[in-house]
């Protein structure tokens, strides 16, 4: 048994609750920016309004504060989506916080001031002076493994005794853990999967999209290999696996399919998509102005359209 903090009641943060506690561990979740979360968690039935769900009653919820980070944990689990990951980097490192830390938070941060594109771990060594940090990626539709489907997914750190110490903390029948050192190869993988699924969502047919898939898949090899990560990743949960399950069913391939119509990005978002976050415009939006400068447009060419198409606002153009 061992004590694990989730920071981050939305829908993946409250799921991974779920194998955690199956494990016997003591699991507290903490919801620092959402009212609508914090009300779900702190609720006596602790209906989840994303998850349509009854969390458990072991599932013990604290009202956020700076010093629940210096509580006694044996582990820290981030499940933040991206915009948030800057607040808790700093919130970690001015409290010296020294526990090892999970991160299930998927994307990339560009630092404008030194032109660099950091994964969350580099970000986290590097900017935060955090050390002791594990990625935990994968297909994982929070709303599936709430319900206990069967799940697998992907704990990566160098020293793989840490992911190894993490997955036996973690898995159950249902929640299948695996293993890799490369814990670079495996952000970049899924983090640029919600790019490029939606990509493979514009295909107006399944020969299309079966065609664009194996194109993504050449852009995104060489986007890991460009980033210093094992170009083998791209076989693993976080690299194929992760694209099929997004490329499937999801935000970003329904915005793909609506510009492969021919809507431009704005107006399909007002017209289609008003209230949903698409993870891949996030991330179009955070890396472009890198990609654009550093990389070979010829490279990516697949990546490059998604460009123009969400930051011109232009009609997308793949073949
Ligand atoms: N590792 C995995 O297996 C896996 C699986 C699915 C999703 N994810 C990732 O987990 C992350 C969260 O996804 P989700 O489905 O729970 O999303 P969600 O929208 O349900 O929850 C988002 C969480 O981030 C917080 N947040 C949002 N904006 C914030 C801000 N500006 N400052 C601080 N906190 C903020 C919200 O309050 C909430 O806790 C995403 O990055 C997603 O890609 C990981």
């Amino acid at each position: 048994m061992i004590k694990i903090l989730i920071i981050g009641g939305g829908a993946m943060g409250s799921a991974f609750a779920i194998p955690c506690i199956e494990n016997k561990n003591k699991v507290t979740i903490t919801e620092p920016y959402s009212k609508t979360f914090i009300k779900n968690l702190s609720s006596k039935k602790k209906f989840h309004s994303a998850l349509k769900i009854n969390l458990p009653k072991k599932l013990i919820f604290k009202k956020y504060s700076n010093q629940l980070l210096k509580e006694n944990f044996d582990l820290i689990v981030i499940a933040l989506s991206l915009s948030g990951i800057d607040f808790i980097g700093k919130e970690l490192k001015n409290l010296k916080v020294k526990t090892p830390i999970l991160i299930l938070t998927k994307g990339l941060k560009y630092e404008k001031k030194i032109n660099k594109l950091f994964t969350i771990s580099e970000l986290f060594k590097k900017k935060y002076n955090r050390v002791n940090i594990s990625a935990l990626k994968g297909p994982c539709l929070a709303k599936e493994l709430v319900r206990k489907k069967q799940t697998s997914v992907i704990v990566a750190n160098k020293n793989i005794n840490i992911a190894k110490w993490i997955g036996k903390k973690i898995s159950t029948k249902y929640y299948l853990i695996e293993y890799s050192k490369d814990i670079i190869g495996v952000e970049i993988c899924s983090a640029i999967k919600n790019i490029y699924s939606m990509i493979i969502g514009a295909g107006q047919n399944l020969n299309a999209s079966s065609s664009l898939f194996q194109k993504s898949l050449n852009e995104m090899k060489y986007l890991i290999k460009y980033f210093k990560g094992k170009e083998t990743t791209i076989e693993s949960l976080a690299g194929v696996g992760d694209l099929y399950v997004s490329a499937a069913g999801g935000r970003n391939s329904k915005m793909g399919s609506y510009l492969g119509k021919g809507y431009k990005f704005n107006i399909a978002k007002k017209k289609f998509m008003k209230k949903d976050t698409v993870e891949g415009e996030q991330l179009v939006r955070e890396i472009a102005p890198y990609i654009i400068k550093k990389i070979d447009k010829k490279k990516i060419p697949l990546m490059n359209s998604l460009f123009s198409a969400i930051l011109k606002n232009k009609k997308l153009k793949i073949s």
